[in-house]
Order: structure tokens, then sequence, then C-alpha cells
């Protein structure tokens, strides 16, 4: 072959790399997720998934944690786990780097509700399906592909029933509300008003962003503040109310003489109701890893599934916590 005919193939084929490229011909590191080719089934070995994870900020997310991890690996799903310390920008780095990974699903916890668009966007445009884990987002349901977890407003609702029979003759009552803008908070703090008796006031309501080493401090300032006016405090975890029956204990308050409900059921909440100090703790459970993959295998199959998947839990009592807390796999 002659230089001249040798540099006008090497430029066709250059150019033809071009427009491969820039139609992203590339072909994904995973299979596509949406829709298996002809023939094809999916199985656990063929899924990546990936889970940015909000933080490690109570038991329940530990416990969340360790689902997700442990069914991984029975099920021989590869997942690309991270921790984002709380922070939504950690949170949509890690997905965006899972995009550019193409992994085959993403299962989202978000630590807030609102500002996914984008990202969820993104995803959508590589074509890899999104599951919204736990607690929810105020994007358009079409951004995402399902969602599983928790109805937080039915958990507040349950909350507020149990102080209409702890105090029928009404009374003052504290809040100790989870992370500002969550979706467990919001919706928490919505059901628990739609159903509190009309004689029962919430004199204050503060975050301790679902943690003990801020509820403690929280309840101390109220307290402080609201000396011999309450009645009751209602906490959005067990966390929250952990870290503030150390302040109660301090300020000389005897188990029962605050009405105390919490919500999450974990061995923490289950020790506090033992010891006298809650008298309800309402379900909410964490355990969400095997329905979140069993679910990406059907995306990833093209299958049929469910938008909302609602985790079916109910309210624990004193009475039964000593029984109960050996059998709590968190
Ligand atoms: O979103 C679920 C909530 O987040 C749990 O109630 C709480 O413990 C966790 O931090």
């Amino acid at each position: 072959m002659s230089k001249k005919s040798l540099y006008k193939l090497l430029a066709v084929l250059m150019l033809a790399s071009l427009i491969l490229s820039a139609c992203g011909g590339a072909a994904p590191a995973q299979p596509a997720a949406t829709e298996a080719p002809a023939g094809k089934v999916y199985t656990y070995a063929d899924m990546t998934l990936c889970y940015p994870q909000l933080g490690a900020e109570s038991d329940w997310r530990t416990a969340n944690t360790a689902s997700f991890k442990e069914t991984a690996e029975t099920l021989g799903v590869k997942l690309i786990f991270s921790d984002a310390q709380q922070k939504q920008e950690n949170q949509i780095s890690a997905i965006r780097s899972c995009i550019q990974q193409g992994v085959s699903v993403i299962a989202l916890p978000p630590v807030v509700e609102t500002g996914w668009d984008a990202v969820l966007q993104e995803a959508k445009d590589a074509n890899i399906p999104v599951i919204v884990v736990d607690r929810s987002v105020s994007a358009d349901a079409s951004m995402y592909a399902a969602h599983i977890g928790s109805d937080m407003v039915i958990e507040g609702k349950r909350s507020a029933e149990e102080f209409n029979k702890l105090l029928p003759n009404g009374g003052n009552i504290l809040e100790l509300s989870g992370t500002t803008g969550s979706g467990a908070a919001v919706g928490r703090a919505k059901g628990f008003r739609e159903a509190l008796n009309a004689n029962i006031k919430i004199l204050d309501s503060q975050t301790g962003n679902f943690t003990r080493a801020e509820g403690k401090p929280v309840m101390e300032a109220f307290l402080k503040k609201y000396a011999g006016q309450i009645d009751g405090v209602f906490f959005h975890n067990d966390d929250m109310a952990i870290g503030a029956v150390e302040a109660i204990k301090a300020a000389g308050i005897k188990p029962g003489e605050l009405k105390m409900v919490s919500i999450d059921g974990t061995r923490g909440g289950f020790q506090l109701m033992i010891d006298g100090w809650l008298q309800a703790d309402v379900e909410c459970n964490p355990l969400l890893g095997p329905q979140t993959m069993e679910l990406a295998l059907k995306l990833m199959n093209g299958e049929a599934i469910t938008k909302e998947v609602l985790t079916n839990e109910s309210v624990f009592y004193p009475d039964k916590a000593a029984e109960l807390l050996p059998t709590r796999q968190y």
C-alpha cells in the first residue's frame, strides 16, 4: 500500500472512532439495567448495586447498612457502598461515580427530601434505574423506578395515638425531631400533628438530628426552659431518646414521670421500655436489603414491579419488651 493510501485509511479509521464515541458507542461495563437482551435472564451474579448510604447516625442506620452488606454477600451481588456522612453533596457525588461505573441499579436512601432532580435525571439519561430506599424524595415519581420503605406519616400518627391514650386529659409535650428536611422528620411531624388530640399541646420542637450526641443537649435545654411544665416527650427515633434520657436522669426525673414515645424499635429502645422510660416504641424496619435487591433484579429483567413498597410495621409496648428483646435483630 502506498503512503498516500495508508494516510487515507488512517484518517477514515480515526473519523469512524470519533463518530462512535460521540454516539456513546462504548459498551457499558455492566449489563444495561432496564431491559435484558432477548433470551437473557439476569441473575444476582450479574448485578452491581450502588448504595450511597446517608450516614451512620443511629442504630437503625447501622442495621440498615448491615442488611444491604449481608444480603449482597449472600446473593452474590456486587455492592458499591459509600457513607455520605449526612451530607447530600456526598451522596450526589457517590451517585455520579456509580453512573460513570455503569452500575446496574442505584438504591438511594436520601438524607433530605429535596434537591435530587438533576442527579436523578443523570441516572435516567444513563438508563440506570433508581430505587429510593427508606426516606422519600420530593422529585416527581417519574424520576425514579420505585420507593421501598416505611410510611413516615403513619409512624407519626401512631405515635400521636399513643399520647392520646397516655394523656387522656391533655397536657404539654415536647418533640425531638429528626434531621431537618428529611422525609422521616417531615412525615413523622406531619402525621403526629394530624392525629394528636387538641388538648395536647406541643410546647416546642427541636432537631436532635437522629443522634444520641445531639439528643442529650436538646433535652437539657428543654428541661431548663420548660421546667415544671412538661408531661411528655415525643422522639423521632430511639437514639435521640437514649441521649435525652441521660439528661432526664441527670435532672432527677424518675422513669414514668414523663410520658415518652419513640420510633424505631431498636434494642436500645426496647431497653428503655424495660427500664420504664418509654411507654411505646413505634416500629420502623431497617432490614430493607432483601426486598431492594429482589426489586432491582426485576428491574434488570424488565419485569413488572410495584412502584411503592411499604414496610409492614407495628407498635411495641413495655409489657412484651423483655420477652422480645432477645429476638430483636437490631
Ligand atoms: O429514615 C429512618 C430514620 O433514620 C430512623 O428512624 C432513624 O433512626 C434513622 O437515623
